[in-house]
């Protein structure tokens, strides 16, 4: 009786009729809670206790102090039902939800968790917690009345257990970024789980291929299964659920399948299925998907034709055809998609010309056109382009625009990466560059580019990169034009006909340098600069007349961090031979072709790849350790004075004369990883000996 009334009157009533005081004090004296059951709120405080957590254990530290730190039986918030993350019935009393996402939640989940006794519970979120690789307790499927339950991101592992489909009532199942957790079979978890709405698998690993089963899923509205290392035929099926909005199956490279005719009744919304081995046409009916905010299907096996259907996607915003094998052209239809904000042709090898209606695309933030024409085909001048002025990325690298850069460039202001690398540019580089002033990353490399870098360009201070590799760029650059560009971390001017001039005095810049590209730049020693760089992954200064000893100190640059040195094609003679270990403990190329060396500094570490040191004036016999570089893909140490017999692990080698050899190697790209948001590749022809051709592709 006394707990009915409590039930009855809230505690405000209970304040403001003194009358009933009596009774009031009769229900908190026996220590009912007012809405909350004993045994609920219990467990509560069990669960509460049988984790950690602090400030440390927060996926973000402003989550911290978490809900359940409130969470006491002592003072005014006795009720469970008002604390912070827990919903009661407001009838039963009993607990139906638990939200304890990011609740910097530390420590095992055991399978007799107090938490499997609240049976009543309808909605579970324990996403961003850490359960310390746990595996997923089995009793979860006690709790049958679930409708939500989400345990993303929260560190577990092993095996699902299949039982969790034993929730049959579930309409959003989310298991999403527990990396190291296993499903065993995609089939045996849904094939029970027919209200799903929202499924989320990702990076989960899935062992079974995509059921079929899972086209039977009617009530499915979104299906997350990227980086599941999924295999086999995914099944057509699932494209055709009437409410499917958003499915993504992103980074499964080994997954196969084919996109179905599409009918105009489809709600799809997001369709990913980037980096996967989808294949066959695009077809004609794509343009039916008339919800249709983004298409994924970069990195996949697509060919023959764009569809100019496409160009029907009115509320398309995010369009990504990179890299599969289309053929023929850009459709013209495509600039009918005015609210395009991300479009990305990235290696698409098309033939043709974009029209300039794409000048229409105003919305567009992200453009990349990299490499996606046909080498030789120019697709007419770009001028268009300056239209899109809220564009922030811009790659053109690769495509034949044999002109000067267009003037109306200067419109786009709010570009912060211009790729125009390879491109055939002609003519100077404009001095209103500089009015882009947003500009982080500019990479102008392998084009004709000619007369001296304007000064201008030297105002740009948010410039990181600066990429000016092999033009035709002539006059003199000194270390303290670079004085505003505090956060320039690669400069590449090798292969002009510039000159690098520093003052011998200048010991110190306030650049640290990642990549520094100073080939064939009329260096005569060794810049000293150099001296306080300690970030330096890449460092060429070949093709210069720095001549004499390498100095001491040139070895402890950087060393730590280097991964490519280029010194050759100097008139270096020699090093200081007290050198305990090799320096560059991570060093992958070493290139000391074409000096007057007469001996070898200590063979690099086994971290090495290339090691060139033909051309030289080395004598006396190749040193065993050679063999010590297990890494080793190319080794040039032809034109020198060797002797004797080699070691065994060249002696497969063909061509040994006297005291003349090399070793041909039949290789041609290696990739040797990112330095600073670069790929560098090196790329060899079948002889070692051949001229070596780097370049820089921004990714
Ligand atoms: C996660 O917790 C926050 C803060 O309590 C809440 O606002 C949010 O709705 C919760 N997210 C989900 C998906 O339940
Ligand atoms: C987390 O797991 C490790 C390894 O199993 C164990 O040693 C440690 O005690 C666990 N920590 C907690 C708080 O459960
Ligand atoms: C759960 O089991 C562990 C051992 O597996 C035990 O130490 C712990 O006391 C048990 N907890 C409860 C609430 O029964
Ligand atoms: C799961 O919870 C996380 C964190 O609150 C949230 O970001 C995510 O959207 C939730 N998943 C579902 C399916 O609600
Ligand atoms: C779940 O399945 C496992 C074995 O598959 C079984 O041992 C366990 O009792 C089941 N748990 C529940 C709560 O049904
Ligand atoms: C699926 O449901 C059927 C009937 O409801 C039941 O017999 C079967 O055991 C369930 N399977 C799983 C894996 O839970
Ligand atoms: C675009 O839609 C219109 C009508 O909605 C249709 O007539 C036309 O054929 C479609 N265009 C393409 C290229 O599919
Ligand atoms: C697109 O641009 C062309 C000319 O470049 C113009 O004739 C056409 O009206 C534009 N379309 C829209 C929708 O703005
Ligand atoms: C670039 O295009 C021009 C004119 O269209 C052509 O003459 C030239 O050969 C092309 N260059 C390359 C490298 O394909
Ligand atoms: C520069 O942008 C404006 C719109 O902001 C546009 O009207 C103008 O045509 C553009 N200039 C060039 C050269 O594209
Ligand atoms: C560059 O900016 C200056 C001043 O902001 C302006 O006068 C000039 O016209 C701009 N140059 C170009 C080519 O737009
Ligand atoms: C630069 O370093 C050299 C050698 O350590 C030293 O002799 C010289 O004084 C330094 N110059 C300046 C300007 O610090």
């Amino acid at each position: 009786m006394a707990s009915f009334l409590c039930y009855l009157m809230s505690t405000r009533l209970l304040f403001l009729i003194p009358l009933l005081h009596a009774i009031a004090t009769n229900c908190f004296a026996a220590r009912q809670p007012v809405l909350c059951h004993d045994d609920e709120s219990s467990a509560l405080l069990r669960i509460k206790q049988s984790f950690h957590w602090n400030l440390n254990s927060c996926f973000d530290p402003s989550d911290y102090p978490p809900k359940i730190s409130s969470w006491k039986v002592e003072g005014v918030d006795t009720d469970c039902c008002s604390w912070d993350g827990v919903e009661c019935n407001e009838e039963t009393g009993h607990v139906i939800g638990l939200d304890l996402n990011s609740s910097c939640l530390y420590g095992s989940m055991l399978s007799n968790s107090s938490l499997f006794s609240l049976v009543h519970l309808r909605r579970l979120n324990l996403a961003y917690n850490h359960f310390n690789s746990s595996q997923i307790p089995s009793g979860f499927s006690r709790l049958s009345g679930l409708t939500y339950l989400n345990l993303s991101a929260s560190s577990f592992s092993g095996q699902i257990p299949l039982n969790i489909s034993e929730l049959s009532k579930l309409t959003s199942l989310d298991l999403s970024y527990n990396f190291m957790l296993h499903l065993r079979s995609l089939q045996g978890l849904v094939q029970n789980l027919t209200r799903l709405k929202d499924l989320s698998l990702k990076y989960v690993q899935i062992s079974s291929p995509v059921p079929e089963i899972l086209g039977n899923l009617s009530c499915l509205r979104t299906l997350y299964l990227t980086g599941c290392g999924l295999h086999g035929e995914f099944p057509p099926g699932i494209f055709k659920l009437p409410n499917l909005q958003d499915l993504r199956v992103v980074d499964n490279p080994d997954l196969m399948g084919y996109l179905p005719e599409f009918h105009s009744s489809s709600p799809l919304k997001i369709l990913s299925l980037a980096g996967t081995s989808f294949s066959g046409k695009l077809p004609d009916s794509i343009g039916n998907l008339n919800s249709l905010n983004a298409l994924w299907t970069g990195k996949c096996n697509f060919s023959g034709h764009i569809p100019s259907s496409l160009g029907n996607l009115t509320q398309l915003i995010y369009l990504n055809l990179s890299r599969n094998s289309f053929v023929g052209q850009i459709p013209s239809s495509l600039s009918n998609l005015i609210s395009l904000n991300y479009l990305d042709f990235d290696s698409c090898q098309l033939s043709g010309s974009i029209l300039p209606s794409f000048g229409n695309l105003t919305q567009l933030k992200f453009l990349s056109l990299y490499q996606s024409f046909i080498r030789s085909s120019n697709p007419s001048s770009l001028s268009w382009l300056g239209k899109l002025t809220k564009l922030t990325f811009l790659n053109l690298y690769g495509i034949n625009l044999t002109m000067e850069i267009p003037s109306s460039f200067a419109n786009l202001t709010q570009l912060s990466d211009l790729n125009m690398g390879s491109t055939q540019l002609m003519g100077r580089i404009p001095s209103w560059l500089a009015n882009l002033t947003q500009l982080t990353n500019l990479q102008l490399p392998f084009n004709k580019l000619q007369g001296s870098i304007p000064i201008s360009i030297f105002d740009l201070k948010k410039l990181e990169h600066l990429n000016l590799y092999s033009n035709h760029l002539s006059g003199t650059v000194t270390l303290e034009m670079f004085i505003n560009l505090k956060f320039l971390t690669t400069l590449l001017l090798s292969m002009n006909k510039i000159s690098f001039l520093t003052k011998t005095s200048t010991n110190a810049t306030q650049n640290k340098f990642e990549v520094l590209g100073l080939a064939s730049c009329n260096l005569r020693h060794f810049p000293n600069f150099l001296r306080k760089q300690d970030r330096l992954q890449w460092l060429d200064l070949s093709h210069n007349n720095i001549q004499g000893q390498i100095p001491k100190w040139v070895w402890n640059t950087s060393k730590e961090t280097l991964l490519i040195v280029n010194f050759s094609h100097n008139f270096l003679t020699g090093f200081d031979q007290h050198m305990d270990n090799f320096p560059w403990s991570q060093l992958q190329i070493l290139d000391l072709r074409s000096n007057m060396l007469q001996a070898l500094p200590q063979i690099p570490p086994p971290s090495t790849v290339v090691y060139l040191v033909a051309d030289n004036m080395l004598q006396g016999e190749v040193s065993p350790l050679i063999c010590k570089l297990s890494s080793l893909h190319s080794l040039d140490l032809s034109n020198n004075k060797f002797r004797g017999t080699l070691p065994h692990c060249l002696s497969s080698i063909k061509e040994v004369q006297d005291s003349w050899f090399h070793i041909e190697f039949d290789w041609k790209i290696i990739l040797l990883g990112y330095v600073s948001g670069l790929i560098i590749g090196v790329v060899v022809g079948n002889v070692v000996t051949e001229k070596m051709q780097c370049w820089f592709v921004r990714t």
